[in-house]
C-alpha cells in the first residue's frame, strides 16, 4: 500500500523567540524538519509533503535533498487542520494512506511510526491517533475516550475544561489516515474555538460522527513524543535524541567515555573499535573508520576518517577533509577540506587548508597553508615523505614534490621539485646588549 506523509511546518514557533522558522532549529546537530523526514523515511513511507509557510524560503533551502519530498505552501497560518488542506492540492487523489506529522516532533522513531501503520492497516481503520501517556500533559490536546475506551475526540490545551486538563492520554500530532477520508472530511473542520483556529485534531470527533473506525495506538514510548514549542523543550529533545544516538554506538562496539558529554549528530557513521573522549563535537555526514582514537574537545563536521588515527585533543576538522589510515592530527590543527594520506602527521598548532598531502609527511609545529591571497582560494599539493620544518608557511598555489625537506622557518613560494632541501631564512643578529 502506499504510504504518504504530510509534515507541518508552516508555523513560525512564536515560543521559540527566534527569527528562524521553528522547524529548522536543530537537534543533535540537524534540523528538527529533516530528522522527522529521516525517520519518515527509514519506516518506508515512499514521499513526504511538507507544508511552509512562516520564513518558507528558508525551510525549504534547508530541507536534506536526499529524501523523497514536496512543498505545499500555506500562506497564512490559520491552524493544524487549514496546513493539511494546503497539501490537498497534490495529495488529494491518491489511493492509500497518509500519515500526518509535525516538523517539532523530531522524536518520534522510525518503529513508532511503522507500528502506527501496521496497526491501522491491520485492523482495518479509516483514522489512527497516536497517543502517548504521560505525567504532565499540560500543553497538548488530550484524548477523550468514552465508557468503553473508544476515542471520541481530542480537546486542545485552551478549550478544555478543568476535568478534561485532568487527562494524561495526549494528542502526540502525529496520526494515520485512509488518505481519500481525509481530504473529504476536511472541508467540515470549522474555526469555532478559543483560538479560531482550524483544529486538524477536529477530523476525530468528525469522523466519529460520520461512523468512519476511529482508533489510537498509544506508544510505549512517551519520551519520543515531545513536541518542541521553546527552547526548554530544544534542549530535552536534543538531550534525549543524544543519549539514543550513542547508545546505539556503544551497542556496536564504538567506545565512548562519557556519553553525557559526547555530541554526535544522526547521520555520522563510525566504525567498532573507535574510542571517542569527552567533549567532542562530531556533526553532518562524517564518516569514521575503525581503530581510531578522538581525543577530548575535538569538532569533526563532514569529514571522512580512516582507520587506526588518532585525533586530538582540540583538533577541528571540517569541509570535507578526509584523513586516510595511521594519521595523526594533534592539538590546535585545523583540517578543511584538504586529503591526508596515510602514515601523515600534524601534531601541534598548524593549519592545513585546500591541501592534497602524500604519504607520511610531516607537518612541524606552527605549519600554515596560506591558502587565500584575499580574492581566491589556492590549493596546496605536497607528495609523500616530505618533512615540512616547524614555522613553515607554505603560499598557495603550490606544488612540492616527493622527498622535499623544508627546514624551519621558511616561507615557500615557488613549486618545489622531488628530492630537493628547502631553507629561507633571514639569519639573526647577535648584538651586545645596551
Ligand atoms: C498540536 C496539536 C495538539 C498536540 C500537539 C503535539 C492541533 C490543533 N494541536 O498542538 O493536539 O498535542 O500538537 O505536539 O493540531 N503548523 C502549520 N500551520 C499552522 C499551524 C501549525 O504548519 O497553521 C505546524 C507547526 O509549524 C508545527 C505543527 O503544525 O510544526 C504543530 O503546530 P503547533 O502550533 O506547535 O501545535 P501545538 O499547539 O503544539
Ligand atoms: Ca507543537
Amino acid at each position: 500500500m502506499k504510504v504518504n506523509a504530510i509534515v507541518l511546518s508552516a508555523g513560525k514557533g512564536t515560543r521559540m523567540r527566534s527569527d528562524l522558522p521553528k522547524v529548522v532549529h536543530r537537534v543533535c546537530g540537524y534540523e528538527m524538519v529533516n530528522m522527522v523526514l529521516k525517520n519518515l523515511t527509514e519506516a518506508g513511507v515512499d514521499k513526504s509533503y511538507v507544508v511552509v509557510g512562516y520564513k518558507a524560503d528558508e525551510v525549504v533551502k534547508r530541507v536534506d535533498s536526499r529524501f523523497n519530498v514536496e512543498f505545499a505552501m500555506q500562506t497564512e497560518q490559520l491552524g493544524t487542520g487549514h496546513a493539511v488542506k494546503c497539501a490537498g492540492g497534490q495529495l488529494r487523489d491518491e489511493e492509500g494512506i497518509t500519515i500526518i506529522t509535525c516538523g517539532d516532533t523530531p522524536l518520534i522513531s522510525p518503529k513508532t511510526y511503522e507500528k502506527l501503520i501496521k496497526k491501522h492497516i491491520g485492523s482495518k481503520e479509516d483514522l489512527t491517533i497516536l497517543t502517548a501517556k504521560i505525567e504532565n500533559s499540560t500543553g497538548y490536546g488530550r484524548i477523550i475516550r468514552n465508557d468503553v475506551e473508544q476515542v471520541k475526540a481530542i480537546v486542545e490545551e485552551k478549550d478544555a475544561d478543568e476535568q478534561q486538563k485532568m487527562i494524561k492520554e495526549i494528542n502526540t500530532g502525529i496520526f494515520c489516515f485512509d488518505n481519500k477520508k481525509l481530504f473529504k472530511y476536511i472541508e467540515e473542520i470549522k474555526n469555532n474555538n478559543n483560538q479560531a483556529e482550524y483544529y486538524l485534531t477536529d477530523l476525530v470527533d468528525i469522523f466519529n460522527q460520520n461512523a468512519e473506525k476511529v482508533s489510537a495506538y498509544t506508544t510505549p514510548y512517551p519520551e519520543e513524543t515531545i513536541g518542541v514549542n521553546d527552547l526548554v523543550a530544544l534542549s530535552e529533545a536534543s538531550n534525549i535524541l543524544k543519549a539514543r544516538i550513542n547508545k546505539e554506538h556503544l551497542i556496536n562496539g564504538v567506545g565512548i567515555v562519557d556519553p553525557n558529554n559526547t555530541y554526535i549528530s544522526p547521520n555520522v557513521i563510525i566504525g567498532a573499535g573507535t574510542n571517542i573522549y569527552p567533549g567532542c563535537y562530531i556533526t553532518g555526514d562524517t564518516v569514521i573508520g575503525t581503530g581510531n582514537m578522538i581525543f577530548p574537545n575535538s569538532v569533526l563536521d563532514d569529514v571522512t576518517i580512516g582507520d587506526n588515527n588518532q585525533i586530538g585533543p582540540m583538533a577541528y576538522l571540517r569541509n570535507n577533509a578526509s584523513i586516510e589510515d595511521n594519521c595523526r592530527i594533534g592539538n590546535f590543527v585545523e583540517v578543511k577540506n584538504s586529503n591526508i594520506a596515510s602514515g601523515s602527521k600534524s601534531a601541534h598548532l598548524t593549519y592545513i587548508g585546500d591541501a592534497d598531502v602524500g604519504n607520511n609527511v610531516n607537518f612541524g609545529c606552527g605549519t600554515i597553508t596560506a591558502n587565500y591571497d584575499g580574492v581566491n582560494k589556492n590549493r596546496t599539493v605536497i607528495g609523500n615523505n616530505v618533512f615540512i620544518g616547524s614555522n613553515t608557511n607554505l603560499i598557495a598555489p603550490l606544488t612540492i614534490e616527493d622527498d622535499v625537506f623544508i627546514a624551519a622557518g621558511t616561507t615557500v613560494t615557488n613549486n618545489v621539485n622531488k628530492n630537493k632541501f628547502v631553507i629561507g631564512r633571514t639569519k639573526a643578529d647577535i648584538k651586545e646588549k645596551r
